[in-house]
């Protein structure tokens, strides 16, 4: 006989057995532990767990952006002996009726191109994907001439803008930007606070925006380390190669050891980070969307 599976909201009861199901997720482990306090507390999102017999097997968290209307979905997990019989695709759906509850129009989450179960569990719950990233790292940092590139001001708010709306790259990114792992849609607020906060580095040709790289410290405070990353990358060959030498130089001045490039798969980008000393990874990071 099939076993009845419930799906709830998560309880402060629930963190043991949900994580020690979750201690050999990856072969490092996994990052749960580290997220669970601050995810029961967060009020825009929710931790949901599936029960079989009242133990714990399974979770998922979702996380609805109001403003932009749109949810992000993560840490799908089910406890290795309960895999197969329906707890992860039970806890999307409630993911998917929150989120459109609170007042989701779509709804967004990663996988990696190597991960077969989840992205068969996805096509199953008809999330299409819609935009491949990869995750460049190098540590080879020291100052680099760089012509053309600055940091970004707020007079450059409208042409960037009107840049983007051109760009082949923004358009195959889905016009996503990066934190941390979670892709969000990039609107003209968030290109605002990008610049405003000294995070928006442009290439200006004879008063022309020609390349926009977006950089973040979230790495940093995160993890506890010397890092920044990439949010987002755009331009030609020529216009990267000088942004990102421009970056490697300010890395450098501020002693930051790593920088974590998150870009979209887009050869003319990879090829310029690979030939700067960046590392190509195997896997491809995909973003799905289904639309609530
Ligand atoms: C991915 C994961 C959450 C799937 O959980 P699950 O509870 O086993 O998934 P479901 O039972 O809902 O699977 C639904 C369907 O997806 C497909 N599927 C799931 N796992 C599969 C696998 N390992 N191989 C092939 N197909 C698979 C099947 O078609 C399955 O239906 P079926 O069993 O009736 O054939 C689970 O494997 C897991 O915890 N993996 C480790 C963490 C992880 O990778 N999380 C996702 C990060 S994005």
């Amino acid at each position: 006989m099939k076993e009845k599976i419930v799906v709830r909201e998560a309880l402060d009861t629930d963190r043991e057995a949900v994580f020690r199901f979750c201690e050999k997720t990856w072969s490092w482990g996994d990052y749960i532990p580290r997220v669970w306090d601050k995810w029961m507390k967060n009020k825009s999102g929710k931790i949901f767990v599936a029960t079989i017999k009242n133990v714990p097997v399974g979770i998922s968290h979702v996380k609805v952006d109001k403003v932009k209307k749109e949810a992000w979905l993560s840490a799908a997990r089910t406890a290795p002996e309960h895999r197969r019989k329906g707890v992860a695709t039970a806890i999307a759906r409630k993911c998917l009726k929150y989120a459109k509850q609170n007042g989701a129009e779509k709804a967004r989450l990663v996988t990696s191109s190597d991960n077969k179960a989840a992205r068969i569990v996805l096509q199953k719950l008809e999330f299409t994907p819609i935009a491949e990233f990869v995750e460049m790292i190098t540590e080879k940092i020291k100052p680099r001439r760089s012509l053309k590139s600055k940091w970004s001001k707020l007079r450059d708010l409208k042409p960037i803008w009107m840049f983007l709306q051109k760009s082949e790259i923004f358009s195959k990114s889905a016009r996503l930007f990066t934190i941390l792992f979670r892709w969000y849609s990039l609107t003209l607020r968030d290109l605002e606070w990008f610049i405003t906060q000294g995070k928006a580095v442009v290439y200006e040709n004879r008063g022309k925006i020609e390349g926009l790289t977006l950089i973040d410290d979230s790495t940093a405070k995160e993890w506890q380390e010397n890092t920044i990353q990439t949010c987002y990358i755009d331009g030609n060959e020529e216009t990267i190669m000088d942004m990102l030498n421009f970056l490697a130089t300010y890395c450098h001045k501020q002693g930051i050891k790593k920088i974590y490039g998150f870009t979209c798969k887009h050869q003319t980008v990879t090829s310029v980070m690979k030939k700067l000393g960046f590392e190509e990874p195997d896997e491809v990071e995909i973003v799905y969307e289904k639309k609530l």
